[in-house]
């Protein structure tokens, strides 16, 4: 099987992707090419995962989105915690926020993420009391929130993080309450819930810890293609594999042909990649700003240099555009206190090496087929 044809997968995005940037990007801070316009070159995307507080009160952080990004995706708003305050309540005030952003700007929006086993709601775990309980459950929060945004969201992540290999789960599956609740299928019904609402919006599972040479990595990309194998041989509508990539600057630890035959795998599945969530940890590296940026730089590039030789890559979104706003200060804070360098932008929104790093790849990668 072969990747479904990329313009059938793109055609949601809208004039985001199309060839030239469209006018809100042209007339937006710099006219020089953004990362986006590079990642076009190849026929391919990047965008930048963007924090509800800094889209609300930063616009001099927001004035770069349109120049450097096409796609734009939400780090919580999109999530139950952020949805569902309560059983019977739906809260997109701040996912329509970054969706009007988007429109206004021509940007393409990501979902993220309709099934993951953090940022619940705490009625949520009370509420799921039989099986029959919570597949309604699932099924109004899909139906309801993939409807509000249909037409509107190009890409969703249906489920996030399901794999954890040390819970000892069928599959490798990570012991969630959907998975108490429903058992795996609750992966099927979310992917068919998803395509049934909006057949136009391409459906991703997405995961982290996918990247490095380690054993415990090697044995979850194993499990990640057991996993996808079965989905697609039961007719599960999975489109893509969304690769967090949240690498780590300093570990040497990339083995650039494990990684290339990965995304070979994936490809021969007939599924797309996207990496959704990039950023390059410099907590392992001295405080020198020079330094962590030339790892940080360095780790991105060889990682890069790898997945654009994919022809099943469709585009490259970090959690986040500047070093300003970064959840890795906040889930592995460096002994030092210092704020990392882990994005294309620093705190003051200028260029990094890293961004020279992303913007060569970008330059250098065949182009997609169409
Ligand atoms: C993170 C957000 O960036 C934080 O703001 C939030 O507090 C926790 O979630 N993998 C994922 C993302 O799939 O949803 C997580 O985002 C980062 C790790």
């Amino acid at each position: 099987m072969t990747p479904l044809s990329r313009r059938a997968l793109l055609a949601g995005a809208g004039a985001a992707l199309a060839a030239s940037p469209g006018p809100a990007r042209a007339d937006a801070l710099s006219t020089s090419a953004g990362l986006h316009d590079h990642a076009l070159r190849s026929g391919r995307f990047y965008g930048a995962a963007i924090d509800q507080t800094i889209l609300a009160t930063n616009p001099t952080y927001m004035a770069h989105v349109p120049v450097e990004c096409g796609v734009v995706v939400s780090e919580a708003a999109f999530k139950w915690g952020r949805l569902r305050p309560a059983p019977e309540l739906f809260y997109f005030a701040p996912a329509d926020a970054l969706m009007r952003y988007a429109e206004q700007h021509a940007l393409a929006l990501r979902g993220h993420t309709l099934v993951w086993h953090e940022d619940n709601p705490p009625w949520l775990a009370e509420r799921l009391t039989s099986a029959a309980a919570a597949e309604r459950l699932l099924t109004t929060h899909i139906r309801t929130v993939v409807r509000h945004f249909r037409g509107h969201v190009f890409q969703w992540d249906v489920v996030n993080e399901v794999l954890w290999l040390p819970d000892r789960q069928p599959l490798g599956l990570r012991d969630t309450l959907w998975l108490r609740a429903l058992g795996p299928r609750y992966i099927d019904l979310a992917f068919h819930l998803c395509a049934e609402t909006d057949p136009g919006a391409m459906r991703f599972i997405n995961e982290f810890g996918l990247d490095y040479s380690w054993p415990d990595q090697q044995r979850k990309r194993a499990a990640m293609l057991s996993l996808l194998a079965d989905l697609r041989h039961r007719g599960v509508p999975v489109q893509g594999l969304g690769m967090q990539a949240h690498l780590e600057a300093g570990v040497h630890a990339l083995d650039q042909k494990e990684l290339a035959q990965f995304c070979a795998d994936v490809a021969a599945l007939g599924l797309n990649i996207v990496i959704t969530e990039m950023d390059v940890r410099d907590n392992r590296l001295p405080a020198a700003i020079p330094v962590r940026d030339a790892g940080v730089a360095a780790e991105g590039r060889a990682f890069l240099e790898v997945v654009l030789e994919s022809p099943a890559l469709l585009g490259v979104v970090t959690w986040g555009l500047s070093d300003l706003r970064t959840w890795l200060d906040e889930a592995w804070p460096r002994t030092d206190g210092l704020p990392q360098r882990p994005l294309p932008l620093d705190r003051e929104m200028r260029r990094k090496p890293l961004w020279e790093a992303m913007a060569a790849t970008f330059d250098a990668a065949l182009p997609l087929q169409k």
